[in-house]
């Protein structure tokens, strides 16, 4: 096995909780996000890398040097919480300087590069200041810079951003991904919010009861989930169906209905087919192009979700879930029971052969 982390049959017992069998591997400068339901070992898993939690069983490795039995200090791993977790008795500059003391003596260096990660962080005129006196999104930075200043070899974060509103957790998503690319950083970051695996990350681990159920780019994961589990998690349609129809394109049986896939897979093969609920555009009247997926059906349910509107179609005895907006849907003059048309593409279509 080769590559920058490498976590390796890590079995950890915690009272009634065990995280079981995790074994992945990390590229240096990659970024990787966790999710999984409430409950699922998250936390432990990265507090295991940590060094907080001590594995029955497996080996952690760390470019190239096993860290395994090494104390958390000695690691050189970074790791900021939703909490913040800064020390209330001390400056930000204090905080952001704790780690850098250890290694640095010169007064000078020291302030030069607290001068510098701040400046970075646009924290610059809060040095003086107490965290106790800050706002959520400029604590969260000071802990950013707290863990960054001393380059860690990878950087964990638990929820950073689950304690901020909308905007804050927006710019500082921003600041994270380009610092993270600036410095060249590897990170695992645990969330329950899709934006940050979209807009951040290049491949997710989704667990589920102390274990992995998979670890893959975020493009797989969310449009072609391994199993039951992942898919209903990642929000994702999920048609059983068989395939009857293969050459430059694959057209699958599902239902009452036909779907045209980009995805190569030989006829006769039964196949769990994919689409992901943004990709599906309801339309009133029968559109006269670029969707090669044109199926009739009516609406079943309609929910407001803060300014999504969640909508299933019935299709025979399919029903999909899509997404639109209230002015869309509003304009288009719809209702429970409305007749339509759902259209999406078939390169939107993913198939995974079933076993
Ligand atoms: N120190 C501990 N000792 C015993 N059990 C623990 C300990 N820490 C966590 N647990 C239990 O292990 C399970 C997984 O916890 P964990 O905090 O890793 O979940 P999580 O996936 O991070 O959840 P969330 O999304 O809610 O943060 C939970 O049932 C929790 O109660
Ligand atoms: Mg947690």
């Amino acid at each position: 096995m080769s590559g920058f982390l490498i976590v390796k049959n890590i079995h950890v017992d915690l009272g009634e909780f065990k995280i079981e069998d995790i074994t992945f591997i990390v590229d240096e400068k990659d970024y990787v996000c966790v999710i999984g339901p409430t409950g699922s070992g998250k936390t432990i898993l990265v507090e295991t890398i940590a060094g907080l939690h001590k594995p029955r069983k497996g080996v952690i490795i760390l470019d190239g040097r096993d860290i395994t039995s090494l104390p958390p200090e000695k690691r050189n791993i970074g790791i900021v919480y939703q909490d913040y977790a800064l020390f209330p008795h001390m400056t930000v500059f204090d905080n952001i300087a704790f780690g850098l003391k250890k290694r640095i003596s010169k007064k000078d260096e020291i302030l030069r590069e607290v001068k510098a990660i701040a400046q970075r962080l646009e924290i610059e005129h809060l040095l003086h200041r107490k965290p106790t006196t800050l706002s959520g999104g400029e604590q969260q930075r000071v802990a950013l810079a707290r863990a960054l200043i001393v380059r860690p070899k990878l950087l964990l974060m638990d929820e950073p951003f689950s304690a901020l509103d909308f905007n804050t957790r927006t710019r500082l998503r921003k600041l994270v991904r380009e610092v993270v690319s600036e410095y060249g950083t590897t990170v695992i970051h645990v969330t329950h919010d899709f934006e940050d695996v979209w807009s951040l990350a290049r491949k997710v681990i989704v667990m589920y009861r102390g274990r992995i159920l998979q670890y893959d780019t975020v493009e797989e994961v969310f449009n072609r989930p391994c199993c039951e589990l992942v898919a209903s998690f990642v929000d994702i349609n999920v048609m059983s169906g068989i395939v009857v129809f293969s050459n430059d394109k694959t057209i699958v049986r599902v239902g009452d209905i036909e779907i045209v896939s980009k995805d190569r897979v030989c006829e006769g093969h039964r196949v769990k087919v994919f689409i992901r609920p943004e990709r599906i555009l309801i339309s009133k009247s029968k559109p006269v192009s670029k969707f090669d997926n044109v199926v009739r059906g009516f609406i079943e349910d309609l929910e407001r979700q803060g300014n999504i509107l969640r909508v299933q179609v019935r299709i025979g005895s399919i029903c999909l879930k899509c997404i639109s907006t209230p002015n869309v849907l509003g304009s288009l003059d719809l209702e429970l029971g409305s007749s339509v048309y759902i259209c999406f593409r078939s390169s939107d279509v993913r198939l995974l052969v079933e076993s």
